[in-house]
């Protein structure tokens, strides 16, 4: 089985950028399954009803988020027409015991999870990531799948989950930073990376319009975020998983830059 993660995906140009790669992706890589970070989609922070059901009609299979999941509070009133929007269980306005995922393939369960990081985090996690794993292993088969989009600022919060849960994990891939960094790894049947990166504007600062981040760092003061309008770069990995053992056997990162081709 291939699954298909992009990292966060960025204003308009990101979703430009989706629908323009998803399809050759899918193809390029013969993917069975979608997961894309939406968690900046709508002009950079959150996600909105219409932006959702454009990544289905992309070809988009769950959805995750992170720690701007609710930035658009409209969402929030349509959290049950989402079905497939995995947001983080452990976000002060997640609603209870919501926003775990589960899907089915060959008899085997996938659960994808969403969870934000403590480390330099806004908003602070209502519950640590690793107690709230703790307790939804608790309620899962050892034989079923769990794909991880730990959404968090550091590599080392990162990595130490990845430790902590790779028996129990296909894939623990870090988003937030919009970096994508190169220490993807499988270990003991897990898929890692500190972060995918990002499906957002290449001429940018993390996403966000140059000139403004220069005057917000060197003047000291804080401006209305402007994502930048430049051409996407598309980040994310392909991780391989075995059909007997249901475990990670490979996983590769992508990143393709403006003016490059797959
Ligand atoms: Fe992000
Ligand atoms: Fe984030």
């Amino acid at each position: 089985m291939k699954i298909l993660f992009l990292a966060d995906v960025v204003g308009k140009s990101g979703r430009a950028a989706l629908s323009k790669y998803l399809p050759l992706l899918k193809q390029e890589y013969q993917i069975d399954f979608v997961i894309v970070n939406g968690e900046n989609s709508a002009h950079g922070k959150g996600i909105t009803m219409r932006i959702y059901n454009a990544f289905k009609t992309y070809g988009v299979d769950c959805i995750t988020l992170g720690n701007h999941a609710f930035s658009k509070r409209e969402i929030l009133d349509h959290l049950d027409e989402c079905a497939d929007l995995a947001y983080p269980n452990n976000h002060p306005l997640t609603p209870a015991h919501q926003g775990i995922r589960t899907y089915g393939f060959d008899g085997v369960k996938l659960h994808v999870v969403n969870v934000l990081g403590k480390s330099f985090m806004s908003p602070e996690p209502v519950v640590s990531p690793f107690e709230l794993m703790d307790q939804f292993l608790s309620t899962i088969s050892s034989e079923d799948m769990v794909f991880v989009d730990f959404h968090g600022e550091t590599t080392a919060e990162k990595r130490a989950f990845f430790e902590c849960y790779k028996q129990n994990c296909i894939a623990v891939v870090g988003t937030h930073t919009h970096v994508q960094t190169a220490d993807e790894m499988v270990d003991e049947g897990c898929a890692f990376i500190s972060d995918a990166g990002m499906v957002g504007p290449y001429q940018s600062v993390l996403g966000r319009e140059i000139k403004q981040c220069i005057i917000m760092m060197k003047e000291n003061v804080s401006l209305r975020y402007r994502v930048s309008e430049a051409e996407a770069m598309v980040c994310g990995v392909v991780i391989t998983t075995d059909d007997t053992t249901h475990r990670a056997i490979a996983i590769e990162r992508i990143q393709i830059r403006p003016g490059e081709s797959l």
